[in-house]
């Protein structure tokens, strides 16, 4: 019998995704809406992806992957499911959920830039119908979710919570990482009413092991820059903690490993040339910049800011007075950086401190090269400009730089080799455990 006191549409809505007849709407096929796809495709979800660039899209539908750590053959599972790319949003109206996981990056004043959020929601809106669900899974601020796409769906006629539902529900992927993926990490859900959380916990239930409900939007969306900031508080922390030790003369990698035995109450981070990737340089100034509406200052967000922004400086200073000691400048010294991703393992070079240690040693006059595994382009960025290839890892190579600048220590560089044959290494993330002449640690 039907519950008179739920809309008609979320029963409908409801009854499709718990029987795997729904579509599943998935707009931004990147990094979070990527894995979002295949997680759908494998849970028996036929899945139509909307993004704006042509070219993944092409690929996408042949089948192949072009983020490096997803598997095309996963890609090509899914196109068997159903699975199919598209950049035309006048089918918008086609998916039973529409999930937006677009980016969020900051502008040039370092405030929230949210165009991609609401080109793309835009975009949606004149095909969108009566009977879904909207999910907004991009990081942002407390009241996004309310303030900006709630009018938006309400100026269309529709009223939230009764014609359509509306979620905000984090997204919590970690590129690369082998212990969790999209099922295993449990998903936060906030609705703008009762019946939109009900279909949140509706949508994302039959593809994610944990779903847990919060009770607002805003209340997910703070969920996810705690998250974040609780990461970029403590990395600052450590890198301030980093900086001391030095001073001290006291390895802060020997530190950490030993507090890393307590068993309770504490939690290592470490400490590194500087804060990189999309989400830990960038999400915390969301909430700075929200906070200023309510006349509050988030000082351990700026706090952390300022000594993390200040990692790469202080980076380049040890790298300086490294090659003092040799007799040499900077300026004609030829440095060779290892590892440009912005961390381990991963091909994502988003806001790397690799990028920006490279344009200050050439802005010294140093004569720098890169070796990554898994760029072996050095891509087009906005603002960066590199026409280089990687270098390949030999003795006589690595005997030929002046310095040995290990920003992002991937697992498959040979540090024994490198060890040997460097004849100066600045080494960044504590890879080099024990005191070796030609290894100066920053
Ligand atoms: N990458 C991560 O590990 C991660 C983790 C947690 C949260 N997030 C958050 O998820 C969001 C998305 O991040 P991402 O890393 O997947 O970004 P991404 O750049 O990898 O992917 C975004 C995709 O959206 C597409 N796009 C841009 N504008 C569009 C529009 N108007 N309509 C449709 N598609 C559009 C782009 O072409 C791209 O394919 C961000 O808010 C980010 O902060 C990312």
């Amino acid at each position: 019998m039907r519950d008179e006191s739920k809309p008609a549409t979320l029963e409908q809505l409801t009854s499709r995704l718990r029987d795997r007849t729904a579509v599943i709407g998935i707009v931004g096929l990147g990094y979070v809406g990527l894995p979002l796809t295949l997680r759908y495709a494998e849970a028996g979800f036929r899945v139509l992806g909307i993004d704006i660039d042509g070219a993944k899209v092409d690929r996408l539908n042949r089948g192949e992957s072009y983020i490096k750590h997803i598997d095309g053959a996963a890609i090509a599972r899914a196109r068997e499911h159903g699975f199919e790319a598209t950049t035309d949003f006048t089918r918008a109206g086609e998916p039973d959920a529409l999930v937006i996981c677009v980016p969020t990056p900051l502008n040039a004043y370092r405030e929230p830039d949210l165009s991609f959020v609401l080109d793309t929601a835009d975009a949606l809106l004149p095909f969108m119908r009566a009977g879904q669900v909207l999910s907004l899974e991009s990081t942002t601020y407390p009241g996004t979710t309310d303030e900006e796409l709630k009018p938006r769906l309400e100026s269309r006629g529709f009223t939230v919570g009764r014609d359509v539902f509306l979620v905000f529900s984090p997204e919590r992927e970690d590129p690369g990482n082998p212990d969790f993926h999209t099922r295993t990490i449990p998903k936060v859900c906030g609705g703008v009413t009762p019946a939109c959380l009900e279909a949140g916990l509706a949508l994302y239930g039959p593809a994610i092991d944990r779903v847990v409900p919060v009770s607002s939007t805003r209340a997910a969306e703070l969920t996810k820059l705690l998250e974040n900031i609780h990461r970029a508080v403590n990395i600052g922390l450590v890198n301030e903690m980093k900086v001391i030790a030095d001073r001290m003369d006291i390895d802060i990698h020997e530190v950490i490993r030993a507090a890393a035995t307590k068993p309770f109450g504490f939690t290592p981070y470490y400490p590194g040339p500087g804060l990189g990737g999309h989400c830990i340089p960038i999400d915390p100034f969301y909430l700075t910049w929200k906070a200023r509406e309510f006349g509050l200052h988030t000082r351990f967000i700026e706090l952390a800011g300022e000594i993390n922004s200040d990692m790469p400086h202080w980076v380049i200073g040890k790298v300086t007075d490294a090659l003092n000691l040799r007799g040499r400048s900077v300026m004609g010294s030829r440095v060779l950086v290892l590892g440009i991703a912005y961390k381990k393992d991963v091909e994502d070079m988003r806001e790397s401190p690799s990028v920006e240690l490279m344009e200050i040693l050439r802005d010294k006059g140093a004569l720098v090269d890169y070796a990554d595994p898994h760029v072996p382009v050095f891509p087009r960025m906005r603002e960066h400009r590199f026409d280089l290839k990687s270098v390949e890892l030999d003795a006589p190579t690595i005997a030929s730089y002046d310095v040995v600048l290990l920003a992002t220590a991937h697992s498959a560089f040979d540090y024994d080799l490198i060890r040997q044959y460097a004849k100066l290494i600045v080494d960044t993330r504590g890879v080099y455990l024990t005191p070796l002449p030609n290894v100066v640690k920053a």
